[in-house]
């Protein structure tokens, strides 16, 4: 069932390119974005004041990365929430709001309660969901499926991708209904995402390389993951994904806030997982990068080809297709999933089923 591949995580790595089109080419008609389970009309797009992303883990790095895409595209304030703290702060919420609640399975109690609360509050909700039938998706006013299929490692690699083309389907169509982006950079946008499959199939053929490098990363002890805006939060998930398949501890920092405490743990060979795909950032991440290696730091990059400036600040460089700006988490974690994978793999744990971890938490 594991269709030749070692591990259910490996094998949803790979389905990765298929999974990115079944949630995105339904929804692409006749060159323009069509999301009816949104059920909602061009004026409500356009009413809507605020957008409020609550979920938990992984989903929630979707988030994280959903408040850049909502907020620079379509111009939207967004407020990203955990679950487990949305539900208890009392959030202010109105009307005019819209709010999403982001999850895998659909059963996680935290985001559960999360949305029971935003219905309470009567405001509009809307699940980004995987598991046809779930209980978020049953109890969400609306729900906007992404098309996973069942992910079986405790890892999420597929449905996380996907959630992240769900979501930059919504800010498309938001922003081109709230008219802050013209028809020609639609169809740019659009165009750019149909790409994402090949080029994600691309960065997967290149794993014998990865799996060499993380092979030399296996005895770690930390391992530190920076960058800037979106790169924040791609840092986020590749350090998420490290820790919770390897052991190894690791810590995502938006790379400005190193020098405010971080930069101390910094030692001689200490890994840096730098993220750097954001143009107008690159300049500001590599200066960090200078200051990371001159205490020591072993500085792998992630960045966009034709980004040579790297190459005389970091140790190492993996380069990922050109895309949009927006769009560069769904890319630049695929080396991050692959080196998280193969040093799980290199020290022998239990990739699909790490410890104390559940595929799904349906407890507080
Ligand atoms: C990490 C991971 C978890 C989940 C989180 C939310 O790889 O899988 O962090 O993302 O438990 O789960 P769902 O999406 O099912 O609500």
């Amino acid at each position: 069932e594991k269709g030749g591949y070692e591990h259910f995580m490996l094998k949803e790595m790979y389905e990765q390119p298929q999974t990115v089109r079944d949630t995105l080419n339904p929804r692409i008609k006749d060159g323009t974005i069509v999301i009816e389970e949104l059920g909602m009309s061009e004026e409500e797009i356009r009413g809507i004041r605020k957008i409020h992303i609550v979920a938990c883990g992984s989903a929630y790095h979707v988030g994280v990365t959903g408040k850049y895409v909502f907020e620079g595209m379509a111009r939207i304030p967004v407020e990203v929430d955990l679950a487990s703290e949305f539900r208890y702060r009392n959030p202010i919420l109105s009307h005019d709001e819209l709010v999403i609640v982001i999850s895998q399975s659909g059963e996680t109690a935290d985001s559960l309660a999360a949305l029971r609360e935003a219905k309470d509050k009567g405001v509009k909700t809307l699940g980004i969901v995987n598991v046809v039938g779930s209980s978020i998706a049953r109890e969400a006013d609306k729900v906007m499926y992404t098309w996973a299929g069942p992910e079986i490692a405790v890892a999420t690699t597929k449905a996380y991708s996907a959630q992240l083309i769900a979501q930059y389907l919504l800010a498309v169509k938001f922003a081109q209904v709230r008219d802050v982006i013209t028809e020609g950079e639609v169809a740019a946008f659009l165009k750019d995402l149909q790409k994402l499959p090949e080029q994600i199939e691309m960065l997967l053929s290149n794993k014998e390389k990865i799996q060499h490098f993380a092979n030399r990363y296996i005895a770690a002890k930390d391992v530190f993951f920076v960058g800037r805006g979106i790169d924040y939060a791609i840092s986020l998930e590749g350090s998420l994904k490290l820790k919770e398949i390897s052991y190894i501890h690791s810590e995502a920092y938006a790379a400005g806030e190193l020098k405010h405490g971080t930069i101390s743990l910094i030692e001689e060979g200490t890994l840096v997982a730098a993220v750097v795909t954001q143009e107008d950032l690159y300049k500001k991440t590599i200066s960090n990068i200078v200051e990371l290696s001159s205490r020591g730091a072993f500085v792998l990059a992630v960045t966009n080809t034709g980004n040579r400036e790297i190459e005389k600040a970091a140790d190492y460089v993996i380069y990922i297709p050109q895309t949009n700006k927006y769009f560069t988490n769904s890319l630049a974690i695929i080396p991050l999933q692959l080196f998280s994978y193969y040093v799980s793999v290199g020290k022998g744990c239990d990739v699909d089923k790490p410890r104390n971890l559940a595929k799904s938490v349906t407890v507080e």
